[in-house]
């Protein structure tokens, strides 16, 4: 049992072996107040001493004594207008214009295992035993209407998984303003704010700040979850490193407009929150009907952000993705995009699909520019038809090509665009977003379809699977190339156009089950210009994103590693492109690119038919490498060793769950003369296996390779020295070491 209950002073303890959170009703005003977020504690009868008031004079009074202020209680829920004056978890406004509410405590009830999602994604079980979920109901009397806040603790994962239900049971309409998936008081501020931020082409990164008093926060306004903050943050302590330390993560699984902000009190109270961004947000609750928030999963590690990291990884990998592709292997994919962009004919892919097949590569995609007029990014999406003079024998006969060379075929699509000038946008000129009377701002010259409205979702669901029904299609890669500006819907009353952000991203997860239902077997990847929807929310549809448009080894090596704070490897599109490369004209080595490509998906994403003879080969081998050890790279345990942002050396280890194999990238950007003496110490290994390191006949404990390391300058003559010193020196050198117990 992972809940128990006091009944009579009605706290509620969650716990598992690593984690206990703790809450409870307050007699008088039957608001919940906030005990524990932390490490295991053993469960007691009573949790009254954890209960924290000081007489603070001049407060406002919500129980009838000096100490009942919500001001100075730390809440599970708060609202705002009573006696709190921090920022609140929800807002609603009726009819008459009064913005207070009062939710009182009213039940509660255990669920075994965790239910779903209406419409949303989430993270899931497969068997009951695996989590257990408590629901408490809250009631407004006023209001007549109901709150349930749902958390489930998994039995043997480092996770709370909080979402919120909000029910109109009155009979009048209200609007909810605010509807945060969780909301936490910590009892204290000593703690750093870590996120991942960055614009296009430098997604992931990670920025570490002390908390400040009042208020911090990250969001996205753009529609999509964006590639400048992610929906994540957590808070760790001072000395919390990679390895060792306490730290909360918090990931919102949601794609659209979130806010995650944090709030220290003048108390140093630290209260965070994380849910659809309140901004522009406006939800009219009918009289019936039922309100739900996206999940937000909520992580304790005491084992530092690796552990952190670790847990989301498990979790998302193996509970949040989900149906065929879930455990399978992933194909190894050429696309033509930065081969080609625009530029292609069937003959031209075709002899990039052969030359690809012949060095063992999987599958070929057919990135942008297949359909319509489409020559450059100015016209023809929504126009979901082969350009046959590009494709004589169509999407059908060029599939089938790739097949016949014993490759798979994948597709492009950018499914919620328009252009101006398409059949769709002159048969439907009033389906894109764009707000009466008000000029419709182009992004990358193209428009986007308004997907809160059924018949459109409809009208791209039946455009792609004609396409997908007379193909061979095994992979889709599903793009999404600006924001959304002037947002309204012609179809929305004026007193619901804050609907339009949220019912978008509805329509683009309704649009992908649709898909996977009628095709469960096309592997999805998303992208969103690169990493813009980077999100737990669309992993639930495509168990692999494209991480970023730069594909730059160098520049990978900080998007990969932020990245890697939330996402497990299997979810990182990582492709190895040409030189010059065409983000930042860097001239990284072939070794180098593959290197830090292996720490994903792994593909290529440059014209094949023109490298050498010997870069060829070099492709054979780094295929049959990531074919050996993509399975270990697929769900073994990710480290994170060295960091981009604090040196010039990068390092990450992955090692297999029974720890007799790992896999060590070491990444060096500038090469320094007479350099001082480089040692990458190991992590994650069992110290009593003897490992050998591959290529050399040295072998060493797991003690040795964890406390001393991989010493890179050492006096062998046939193992690091010898390999190091055909790179060396040279900028942007990178080294892998595979492990394997003796
Ligand atoms: C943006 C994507 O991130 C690229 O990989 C490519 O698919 C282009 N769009 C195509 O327009």
């Amino acid at each position: 049992m992972t809940i128990k209950v006091n009944e009579s002073a009605k706290e509620f303890h969650l716990f598992n072996e690593n984690i206990s959170y703790i809450f409870r009703v307050l007699e008088k005003s039957k608001q919940l107040e906030h005990l524990y977020f932390g490490k295991s504690m053993k469960h007691r009868d009573s949790y009254k001493h954890l209960i924290e008031r000081e007489i603070r004079p001049s407060s406002n009074m919500f129980e009838g004594d000096h100490t009942s202020s919500l001001e100075h209680i730390r809440q599970e829920y708060p609202s705002y207008g009573t006696t709190d004056f921090r920022y609140p978890a929800h807002m609603i406004t009726n009819n008459e214009g009064s913005h207070i509410t009062n939710f009182k405590y009213d039940s509660y009830q255990i669920i075994k295992g965790k239910p779903t999602l209406n419409a949303l994604p989430a993270t899931y079980v497969e068997q009951e035993h695996e989590a257990e979920t408590l629901e408490i109901t809250l009631h407004d009397a006023v209001l007549n209407a109901k709150i349930i806040l749902c958390y489930t603790i998994y039995t043997d994962r480092n996770v709370i998984a909080r979402n919120t239900r909000f029910v109109n049971e009155g009979e009048e309409a209200f609007f909810i303003n605010n509807a945060m998936s969780t909301s936490v008081d910590l009892p204290d501020d000593q703690y750093e704010m870590v996120h991942l931020y960055g614009a296009w082409a430098r997604e992931g990164h990670v920025e570490t700040q002390k908390l400040a008093k009042g208020i911090q926060s990250i969001s996205s306004t753009r529609g999509a979850s964006s590639h400048v903050h992610n929906p994540f943050l957590a808070l760790k302590r001072a000395d919390t490193t990679n390895h060792s330390g306490e730290v909360y993560g918090f990931s919102l699984v949601y794609s659209g407009n979130f806010l995650g902000q944090v709030e220290v009190d003048t108390y140093n109270v630290t209260r965070v929150m994380l849910g659809i961004n309140p901004f522009q947000f406006k939800w009219k609750l009918h009289p019936s009907e039922t309100f739900q928030t996206p999940e937000c999963v909520m992580v304790y590690s005491d084992q530092g952000l690796n552990g952190m990291s670790q847990t989301f990884h498990e979790l998302y990998r193996s509970r949040l993705a989900r149906g065929y592709w879930r455990d399978k292997e992933r194909p190894i994919l050429i696309n033509n995009w930065e081969a080609t962009y625009f530029d292609f004919n069937e003959e031209k892919v075709l002899t990039i699909a052969e030359t690809a097949k012949d060095l063992g590569i999987e599958l070929f995609v057919l990135d942008d520019g297949w359909f319509g007029e489409r020559h450059d990014d100015s016209t023809s999406l929504g126009d979901w038809f082969e350009n046959t003079d590009k494709l004589p024998n169509g999407i059908s006969g060029l599939s089938k090509k790739v097949e016949s060379l014993g490759m798979k075929f994948g597709l492009w699509f950018e499914p919620e665009m328009v252009s101006k000038g398409t059949k769709l946008f002159k048969e439907h000129p009033d389906w894109i977003i764009s707000t009466p009377n008000r000029q419709a701002s182009h992004g990358r010259n193209q428009f986007v379809l308004d997907f809160s409205r059924t018949e459109v979702v409809d009208h791209i669901f039946k455009l792609m699977d004609e396409v997908i029904c007379k193909s061979k299609i095994s992979y889709i890669k599903w793009d999404m190339n600006r924001y959304i500006t002037e947002a309204y819907s012609a179809t929305l009353n004026s007193d619901q156009q804050g609907e339009v952000f949220h019912r978008y991203i509805l329509g683009v997860y309704n649009l992908f089950d649709r898909l996977i239902n009628k095709y469960p077997e096309i592997l999805f990847e998303s992208c969103a210009g690169g990493g813009a929807r980077f999100d737990p929310g669309m992993l639930y549809y495509a168990p692999q994103t494209w991480t970023s448009d730069n594909t730059d080894a160098v520049e990978r090596l900080k998007i990969q590693y932020g990245t890697s704070m939330v996402y497990p490897l299997s979810a990182i599109g990582s492709h190895v492109s040409a030189i010059p490369n065409h983000q930042v004209g860097r001239m990284a080595s072939f070794d180098t690119r593959a290197n830090v490509a292996f720490f994903g998906t792994f593909g290529y994403e440059l014209d094949i038919t023109k490298l050498s003879d010997e870069e060829k080969n070099k492709v054979k081998e780094q295929v049959a490498f990531f074919k050996e050890k993509r399975r270990l790279i697929r769900s073994g345990k990710f480290y994170r060793m060295l960091s981009p942002f604090e040196s010039n050396e990068t390092s990450w280890i992955i090692v297999s769950e029974n720890k007799t194999e790992a896999i060590v990238g070491y990444y060096k950007v500038l090469a320094r003369p007479n350099e001082q003496y480089n040692r990458v110490k190991l992590i994650g290994l069992d110290p009593t296996k003897l490992y050998k390191i591959q290529g050399t006949s040295a072998t060493h404990y797991g003690d040795e390779l964890m406390h001393v390391g991989i010493i890179l300058a050492g006096n062998y003559t046939d193992r690091a020295a010898e390999y190091w010193s055909k790179e060396h020196p040279s900028d942007y050198s990178s080294k892998i070491f595979v492990l394997k117990e003796v």
